[in-house]
């Protein structure tokens, strides 16, 4: 097995294939002045291999993309056995239906062109909808780096007994899986999204955080508005410390700032998204479920 880590996680890729004693191919990337990609394989002696490239997909996602259908177009043109995109960060999976007449169905484009371009096989992380994924033509693995960041909270000892929290009845599993490690309890807090604003509302709910740690989970923190609409709750309801935990750190704009404005402690995020607050790395669930083959 080769491992390509591509231009957006280079460290990740590496780490993975750390973890599976697996030869590394690199890329030379540059660009044109007038911004399109050039990227160079530093072999092309890939041939019969099974070929895994490790590329995220988070802002600037369009670079990204690109670069990733360019890498696995031409791993293919090179007589690899079989392509992996290891996608860590899943770009444009949020808009997973027409939600209003007229939309594009982005997640459905972006898969179909991996396929085109010769993906065999893809793995993801907390993926926003896995179901949908899973309709496409190209299996799909979407892994949960929860456990992983529960266990760093538990490890580096920064809570006492706490309880996990998660945004919408559909990401409880988040909170059950942390909890599985954590053992404080958990919940959800329920959300309304506005379909035209894509606005997200959270309802006021009692939870049992008085004097307690709190972390709250999520996929991703984009904006920061619904982590730091969260975090307000659980500290207004008396909870102790309370940190922001999440698998995908976009941390767009001024979002760090909201959340720990609002009362959080800290934001601990994964490697999924390379970032100040990517403490956690995914390498070794990637790396398990590469070695299985499955
Ligand atoms: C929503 O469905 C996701 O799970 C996140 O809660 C959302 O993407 C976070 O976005 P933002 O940080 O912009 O509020």
């Amino acid at each position: 097995m080769i491992i390509v880590p591509g231009p957006a996680s280079r460290e990740l890729g590496k780490r993975i294939a750390r973890q599976l004693d697996a030869r590394t191919v690199d890329v030379f990337v540059k660009r044109f002045p007038d911004g399109e990609y050039y990227i160079r394989f530093e072999t092309k002696d890939i041939q019969s291999e099974e070929v895994v490239i490790v590329q995220t997909t988070a802002p600037p996602q369009h670079d990204s993309l690109i670069q990733l259908f360019l890498m696995v177009d031409a791993v293919e043109d090179f007589g690899a056995k079989s392509v992996t995109a290891v996608i860590p960060y899943f770009a444009y999976a949020r808009q997973d239906k027409r939600f209003l007449n007229g939309e594009v169905f982005s997640v459905k484009t972006v898969v179909k062109l991996l396929e085109k371009c010769g993906v065999n096989r893809i793995v993801t992380v907390n993926a926003h909808n896995p179901k949908v994924l899973e309709t496409f033509n190209i299996p799909v693995e979407d892994l949960s780096a929860i456990p992983l960041l529960a266990q760093y909270f538990k490890k580096e000892g920064l809570v006492k007994d706490a309880f996990s929290l998660s945004m919408g009845k559909k990401a409880l599993t988040m909170a059950s899986e942390a909890d599985n490690v954590l053992k404080g309890g958990f919940d959800y807090v329920p959300t309304r999204r506005d379909r035209i604003t894509g606005k997200v509302t959270l309802e006021k709910k009692k939870l049992p955080v008085e004097n307690r740690d709190v972390i709250i989970f999520d996929d991703i923190i984009s904006s920061g508005g619904t982590m730091a609409k969260a975090v307000k709750m659980v500290k207004e309801q008396g909870a102790k410390k309370v940190y922001a935990a999440c698998v995908h750190p976009l941390l767009a704009g001024n979002a760090e700032k909201k959340i720990l404005e609002n009362g959080a402690e800290a934001i601990v995020g994964t490697d999924c998204v390379p970032s100040k607050v990517s403490v956690v790395s995914v390498a070794p669930i990637i790396a398990e479920v590469l070695r299985r083959g499955e």
